[in-house]
């Protein structure tokens, strides 16, 4: 890049200074529908009493995955009930997803105990003719598998611990009379949707990069209950056949992937027409199916054509990148402007040469 003079930031959308951060944290995030009256992160160490920074990272893996668990419980009349109970499902669960205890559960129950004493101290700081034996607390805590990066793995992330106590405000005096309910039963177009959607629940996709990752694996490709391959953990997947025909899964399972659908267009627009690629199908296909006929086995996501030369320790065709992913990885790099695109203003950058 030739030598440039930055100039003036021309978007609209403020920057804040570290002052205007504090200030904006405080008159957002401080006032709740409930009280909080304490948090705990083992990443800082430390109980912090400000609901305004009362916050978790935004690369924290439980938001961006849902790699995360946690558990609830209710603190009456200075009791925690079924403490250990709680304490035994949470770290289960954190077995269950492969999240490991960042320390141990003496010392979790010794943090929990703190934050709730804290808590009792807090409430009767603010009004010391209060009920507090009567008062119901609740505590929240939560294991994540992590932060770091946006990446899928967390094989090589801390884990995190964070506990919040709060004041519930479930009516129980009026719920405790009875309430009215429903049965739901989600049909498959409900389910489908839940499946297509690019939702944060990435549980399953997490724990199939992890396993894939820890054999030596890229990304894990997900098989559903009929043995048909569906995607992988962040990209989508397709193969080209010893027959010339490109197959990748339908979509109606699956989050619809960009990188494909526009590939999709060069293999139609172009492969196919030169005679490359003899037709271009979505249809499941099993893994039997896939050793027995594909010639090349490609990875599509987040602009990015990944060749797979491997499949379950078994080589694809001669194990090395083919021809057709050659052609795919070549044309999306030499991408000109698409509809869709859109320019990022720049203009802050001022040639020194011609200024
Ligand atoms: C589960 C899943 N499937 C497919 C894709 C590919 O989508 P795209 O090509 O739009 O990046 C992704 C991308 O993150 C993904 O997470």
């Amino acid at each position: 890049m030739e030598n440039f003079k930055v100039g003036q930031y021309p978007g609209k959308t403020k920057v804040a200074t570290k002052e205007e951060i504090i200030e904006k944290l405080e008159q957002t995030y401080r006032k709740k529908n409930i009280q909080m009256l304490g948090f705990y992160s083992s990443d800082l160490d430390c109980i912090i009493d400000d609901p305004a920074f009362m916050l978790v990272p935004i690369d924290e893996r439980m938001l961006n995955r849902s790699h995360g668990v946690f558990d609830s419980m209710a603190i009456t009349k200075f009791r925690f009930f079924r403490l250990t109970q709680h304490l035994q499902r949470f770290e289960n669960s954190a077995k269950k997803v492969g999240i490991q205890m960042p320390m141990s559960i003496d010392q979790i129950k010794e943090i929990m105990m703190d934050l709730a004493s804290f808590s009792y101290k807090k409430l009767y700081e603010q009004n010391n003719q209060a009920d507090l034996e009567g008062t119901v607390l609740n505590i929240r805590i939560w294991l994540s598998s992590g932060r770091g990066d946006f990446g899928i793995y967390s094989n090589d992330k801390k884990p995190i611990f964070y506990a919040c106590t709060f004041i519930p405000t479930t009516p129980y005096d009026k719920l405790k009379e009875g309430v009215k309910e429903f049965t739901v039963n989600l049909g498959q177009h409900e389910i489908e949707n839940i499946q297509q959607a690019k939702s944060i629940s990435y549980l399953e996709n997490a724990i199939i990069a992890n396993a894939s990752k820890s054999k030596g694996g890229y990304l894990g490709i997900k098989v559903d209950e009929n043995g048909f391959l569906l995607e992988a953990s962040i990209a989508s997947i397709g193969m080209v056949l010893k027959n010339k025909e490109f197959v990748s899964p339908p979509a109606d399972k699956i989050i619809e992937g960009t990188t494909l659908k526009k590939c999709m267009q060069y293999i139609e627009k172009e492969l196919i027409p030169q005679g490359y690629i003899k037709a271009a199908e979505r249809r499941y296909f099993d893994l039997q199916y896939v050793h027995e006929n594909v010639q090349e086995f490609i990875l599509f996501g987040g602009d990015k054509i990944i060749p797979v030369l491997q499949l379950n320790d078994k080589q694809i065709n001669d194990g090395q990148k083919g021809p057709i992913c050659q052609m795919i990885q070549d044309w999306f790099k030499n991408q000109k402007q698409d509809l869709g695109d859109e320019l990022v203003d720049v203009s802050f950058l001022k040639n020194e040469k011609n200024n």
